[in-house]
Formats: C-alpha cells, sequence, structure tokens
C-alpha cells in the first residue's frame, strides 16, 4: 500500500523515482495522493513529470502539480506557469498560479502579476496583490495597487483599504480598548434612545444586544409608517456603530411581525423586520458575521396553522412561528479578532472563558419568557449566552430598548457593567421595583437616571 512514508523515501532517494511512480498510476486519486503528500522539495529536484501534468486532463492534478512547482520557488518555470494560465478554465487551478509566480518575489515578475490585477476573478486579483506587496516601499507597484480601493469587488477594496489607508486613519478613543467611562457603568437612562446617545462618548460600549420595538405590534413601538420604523432604527444603530469600539459586537433580536388585517376583505401585512433591518446595518458599517435561530417550543407560540388544519387549500399554509432571530454584527475594521483579545490581561482572558456546555450550533432552544408588566422580555438565558459568548469580564454591555432590564441585570451577575436606555416610565420604574424585590441590581452601583440627570454627570 502506498503511504506517506514510501513517498517520502522515494523522494529522497533521487530523481526519476516519483516520476516513474506517478507515471504507474492508472486513478487520479493515486496521483492526487502522491502530489499532496510530497512535502519540501529537495534543490536538485527533478520536476519536468510536474510540468508534464499540467496538461492532464483532471483539475485536481492540475492543481496539485502547479502547488509542487510553487515549492520549486525561485526555479519554476514562469512561461510554463502562464502559458497554463492563459489556457485554464479551472479558477482554483488559477490562483495557484498567480500564488506560485508571485512566491517567487522576483522584480522581473512584476509585470506579469500586474496583468492578474485585471483577472475578473476577485481572489486572483487578492493573490497578485499579495504577490506584490512582498515589494516593500516601491512606489511602481504602489502606483498600480492604490487605485484599486475604488474596485468594484469590496474584497479587493478591503486589502487595499487596509494597506494604504487604514494607517492614516486614528481611533477617536482617548481609552484603552478594554475600558470604558465610570459615568457609563450600570446606568439606566429614562430617556428616548436618540437623545440619551447625543451625550455618549465615542468608543465606550464592548457590545450592544438589544431588541427593538416590534413595528407597530405594541403600544409603546407605534411608528407612522414601516419605512419611519426602519429609520428611525438606522439612527439608533448608526449612533450605536459611533460609541461602539473598534471591532466589537451588536446582537439585534428580531423576527417578521405580522399585522392583523383591518377587516375581512383585506389580508394581513407580514413585515420581515430582520431582511429589512439588515441592509441599514451593512451600509452604516457593520459588518454581517452570523445568524443565529432563538428556536421556541411549538406550544409556547401564537397557533397560526389551525385554519390550515381543517382546510388543508395550498396556498392557505399559515406555519406556526417558532424562531427568532439573533443577527450578530460586528463594528468593521481591518483588525482581526486577535487584536480585539489582545487587549485584555491574561487574568481577564482566563476568568472569561466560556465553560462547558456552550451551545455549539447557530440554533438555540430557549424557551420564551412570560411577564405580567412587560409582554417582551428577553429570556435570562438567552441574555447569559451573548454575553459570554461576545463579551468579556469588565465590559461594557448596552441595550438601547432596555425594557425590564434583563440584560443589565445578565450583565451583573456575569460580572459586567450595563448601560440601558427606556423611553416609558412604566418600565423604568418597574427597573427600579425588581432592583428593591429582587435586589439582582446592586442598589449602591446601579444608577436610575434622568435625560437632566445623566447629562449632568457626564459635564
Ligand atoms: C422589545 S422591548 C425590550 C425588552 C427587553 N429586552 C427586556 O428584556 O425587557 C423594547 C423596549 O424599547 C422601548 N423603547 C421603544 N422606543 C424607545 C426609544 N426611542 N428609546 C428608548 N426605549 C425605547 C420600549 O418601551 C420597550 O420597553
Amino acid at each position: 500500500m502506498m503511504t506517506k512514508e514510501y513517498i517520502t523515501e522515494l523522494k529522497n532517494k533521487g530523481n526519476g523515482d516519483i516520476a516513474n511512480l506517478i507515471a504507474a498510476q492508472r486513478d487520479v486519486g493515486s496521483i492526487n495522493f502522491i502530489l499532496e503528500n510530497l512535502g519540501q522539495l529537495p534543490s536538485n529536484f527533478e520536476a519536468d513529470f510536474l510540468y508534464n501534468l499540467l496538461n492532464h486532463n483532471h483539475a485536481q492534478v492540475r492543481l496539485n502539480a502547479v502547488k509542487n512547482i510553487g515549492k520549486l520557488n525561485g526555479k519554476s518555470d514562469v512561461e510554463r506557469l502562464y502559458s497554463l494560465y492563459e489556457n485554464e478554465t479551472d479558477t482554483g487551478v488559477k490562483r495557484e498560479i498567480v500564488s506560485a509566480i508571485g512566491r517567487q518575489r522576483k522584480c522581473k515578475n512584476k509585470p506579469l502579476l500586474y496583468s492578474f490585477l485585471e483577472d475578473t476573478d476577485p481572489k486572483i486579483i487578492c493573490q497578485a496583490i499579495r504577490g506584490l506587496l512582498v515589494f516593500e516601499n516601491d512606489k511602481d507597484v504602489e502606483e498600480h495597487l492604490r487605485p484599486l480601493v475604488n474596485h468594484e469587488n469590496e474584497m479587493v477594496r478591503n486589502v487595499i483599504y487596509k494597506e494604504y489607508f487604514a494607517k492614516e486613519k486614528t481611533s477617536n478613543s482617548v481609552l484603552p480598548h478594554a475600558e470604558t467611562y465610570d459615568f457609563l457603568k450600570n446606568v439606566v437612562v429614562n430617556a428616548d434612545v436618540l437623545e440619551t446617545l447625543k451625550f455618549v462618548p465615542d468608543e465606550s460600549v464592548h457590545l450592544t444586544f438589544t431588541s427593538p420595538p416590534y413595528y407597530n405590534a405594541r403600544d409603546y413601538s407605534i411608528y407612522p409608517s414601516y419605512q419611519a420604523y426602519l429609520q428611525f432604527l438606522e439612527k439608533v444603530f448608526i449612533e450605536t456603530h459611533r460609541i461602539t469600539k473598534e471591532g466589537r459586537f451588536l446582537i439585534v433580536n428580531t423576527s417578521p411581525i405580522i399585522i392583523p388585517r383591518v377587516s375581512r376583505s383585506h389580508s394581513s401585512k407580514r413585515y420581515g423586520i430582520p431582511f429589512d433591518l439588515h441592509p441599514y446595518l451593512v451600509k452604516n458599517g457593520w459588518e454581517f458575521i452570523d445568524d443565529i435561530v432563538w428556536l421556541k417550543p411549538e406550544a409556547s407560540v401564537k397557533n397560526r396553522v389551525g385554519g390550515f388544519m381543517q382546510h388543508r387549500k395550498p396556498l392557505g399554509y399559515k406555519p406556526n412561528s417558532v424562531t427568532e432571530y439573533l443577527m450578530v454584527y460586528r463594528k468593521s475594521t481591518e483588525k482581526l479578532l486577535d487584536w480585539n483579545i489582545r487587549s485584555y490581561d491574561y487574568k481577564t482572558v482566563e476568568e472569561s472563558k466560556v465553560a462547558d456546555g456552550y451551545e455549539t450550533t447557530n440554533v438555540w432552544k430557549i424557551d420564551p419568557c412570560f411577564d405580567k408588566v412587560h409582554s417582551a422580555i428577553f429570556p435570562v438565558e438567552l441574555c447569559k449566552r451573548v454575553i459570554q459568548y461576545y463579551s468579556y469580564k469588565g465590559d461594557l454591555v448596552f441595550d438601547p430598548f432596555g425594557g425590564s432590564g434583563t440584560m443589565g441585570r445578565t450583565a451583573k451577575a456575569l460580572d459586567r457593567f450595563f448601560f440601558l436606555t427606556e423611553q416609558e416610565p412604566k418600565y423604568f420604574e418597574y427597573m427600579q421595583s425588581k432592583q428593591k424585590s429582587q435586589s439582582i441590581f446592586n442598589e449602591r452601583k446601579t444608577k436610575f437616571l434622568t435625560l437632566e440627570q445623566f447629562k449632568e454627570i457626564i459635564i
């Protein structure tokens, strides 16, 4: 049986043996196995058989051949690679060719790499950019690459932005990443979120988790039109973006809603809030990261399928909605998550690590919560997961639509700080009453403020 060890042994014996072994193979799988296990190639490696494989009719074989040719570094035959590129139809193989040429790091290959920038496949362009960026402080390379900041493809634009423009931009934050302002810690403001955020400094919040009011579904959420509703949320999330620290997360819990029909001669109207809100978020600098589905037991949701159960007529099917979305976004940045994580000290990272038993899928089965005062509250378990998976101990978590304050109480219990806004006095008072009855909000530390009081402490 052919093994990796056997291939290594043959390779080290001398030229020709690997070529013969490949020539003896009848099936593509075995050829690929050999090519994938060749490892490092000795400097005297005779590579003719690899070039012959560039004519193989199986794309994976051509790809593996190019990969190995790439390992010859300065010694690979650029002309032969380029002529394959010109006729190649498989994008994976083409990308590998560009990578192999780039890895030679030779000035004379620059014109070829420039020509790859004209390719229609953005991944090939990015590969060519990679090959060109090795020529540091090269004016000619810079002149070819800088204009790509206006390229039609977002991946290409991002790479160029990060390389040439991001360094020129400075962060608005005056605080270290892991820290925030004391005057925002464990504060609830009884006011409109947009009015309140005018007084909150840039880059002060580590995580936002919220369930916005559902369009015209409850008393506290009446808007003149759906468009006006979406535009209101857009403003809230633009402001949330401003006060969010670089590279940190926003998680928005919504679901489609139904506005009942006006009369029997009309139909009810369904609004796809998560899908309609999404473009507004992305447009304003929130990078889409994940969609988490919150799955509720069927018995806990409104029965819509009853009519269909009786008549069974197609088109009249209305399934029971047992899901809501948790749409996860990150404040766009060229920095990797590692940068965020490295901003915390060793102890904080260790103490914030998520314990065993965490959810491994994007479907979270959690029972909803019912409350006698507030009709749409978060289950504690939902808040717990979001806070534990997306923040560190000592972080500041924000909920612009605080409601009964579930986010605040859970954040506190998990050694995070919270900042909430809630405009309805009755819910604000309810939060305060919960503090007294359950003493979960630490009385000494939680500040329940009017907007005027909040302005004073900020000044
Ligand atoms: C879906 S509820 C949030 C419930 C909350 N997640 C909880 O666990 O209790 C939305 C809340 O947003 C509040 N709200 C609506 N418009 C607001 C605004 N402009 N500023 C601040 N709060 C607002 C409503 O009064 C309501 O309590």
